[in-house]
C-alpha cells in the first residue's frame, strides 16, 4: 500500500525509530511489514551474511556492489512486492540510497552506473517516502560500536569512508527533496520519533489511507 525507506550513516538510531513507527502504525490499525536490507528474505539473508562477514576481506568492490543488488532484487521479489500487493505498509531499513551513498559516494563507483543497476534490481519500484537520519559521524560510529560487541565488515572501514557516506546521503536528499526528508538526530528518541510519525502521517494522509 505504501513503501517507506529509512536511511542514514552508522549509529543514526534508525532501527529504533522504525520499530517505534511500526508499533505506532499497527496500533492505528494498519497492516505493517518491517524489513531490512541487505536481507529481508531467507535467500537475501544469506547474501547479507556474506556482505557483513568481517572475515570476507577479499570480497572485491564489484562483487560487493552486485551482492547488495542481488539481495535487493530477491528481497523485493519475495517480501516487498507481495506485501504491497496485499495492502501492507512496508517499512524498510535501508534501500537503494544506501547503495548510492556507500558504493557510489564512499567506494567511488560511477553513480550513473549504480543508478542504472539499481533500476534493474528494483524493476521500477520507488519508495513513497524516504526518511534520512542525519547524525554527526563521530557520534554515530561511537553509538554503533557501543550497541554491538564486534564491528561488521562495513563498520571496519575508516572514518573517512563514513564521512563520504554522510555527504552522499545529504547530496541525495538535496537532489530529491520531495521524496527524501532529513531528520537531524540531535535530540532524544522521543523528539526524533515525533518528527518521524509526522512525516509518515502526512504521507498516509496524501494517500488517503
Ligand atoms: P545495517 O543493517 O547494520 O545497517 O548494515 C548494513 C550495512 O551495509 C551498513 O554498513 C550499510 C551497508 N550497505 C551498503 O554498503 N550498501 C547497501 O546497498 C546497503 C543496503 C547497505
Amino acid at each position: 500500500m505504501c513503501f517507506i525507506t529509512f536511511e542514514g550513516p552508522e549509529g543514526s538510531g534508525k532501527s529504533t525509530q522504525i520499530a517505534l513507527l511500526a508499533a505506532h502504525l499497527r496500533k492505528e490499525g494498519y497492516k505493517v511489514v518491517l524489513t531490512r536490507e541487505p536481507g529481508g528474505s531467507l535467500i537475501a539473508d544469506k547474501i547479507r551474511q556474506i556482505l557483513l562477514d568481517k572475515n570476507n576481506k577479499e570480497l572485491c568492490a564489484n562483487a560487493e556492489l552486485l551482492l547488495y543488488l542481488a539481495s535487493r532484487a530477491q528481497h523485493l521479489y519475495e517480501t516487498v512486492e507481495p506485501a504491497l500487493k496485499k495492502g501492507y505498509i512496508v517499512l524498510c531499513d535501508r534501500f537503494s540510497d544506501s547503495t548510492l551513498a556507500y558504493q557510489g559516494y564512499a567506494r567511488g563507483f560511477d553513480r550513473k552506473t549504480i543508478r542504472d543497476l539499481n533500476k534493474f534490481a528494483v524493476s521500477g519500484r520507488k519508495p513513497d517516502l524516504t526518511i534520512l537520519f542525519d547524525i554527526d559521524i563521530k557520534k554515530g560510529l561511537k553509538r554503533a560500536h557501543k550497541a554491538k560487541n564486534s564491528k561488521d565488515r562495513l563498520e571496519l572501514e575508516p572514518s573517512a569512508f563514513h564521512y563520504k557516506v554522510r555527504k552522499g546521503f545529504l547530496a541525495i536528499a538535496a537532489k530529491e527533496p520531495r521524496r527524501v526528508k532529513v531528520v537531524r538526530v540531535n535530540s532524544g528518541v522521543k523528539e526524533v520519533f515525533a518528527e518521524v510519525a509526522c512525516l509518515a502521517g502526512a504521507l498516509l494522509k496524501r494517500k488517503n489511507a
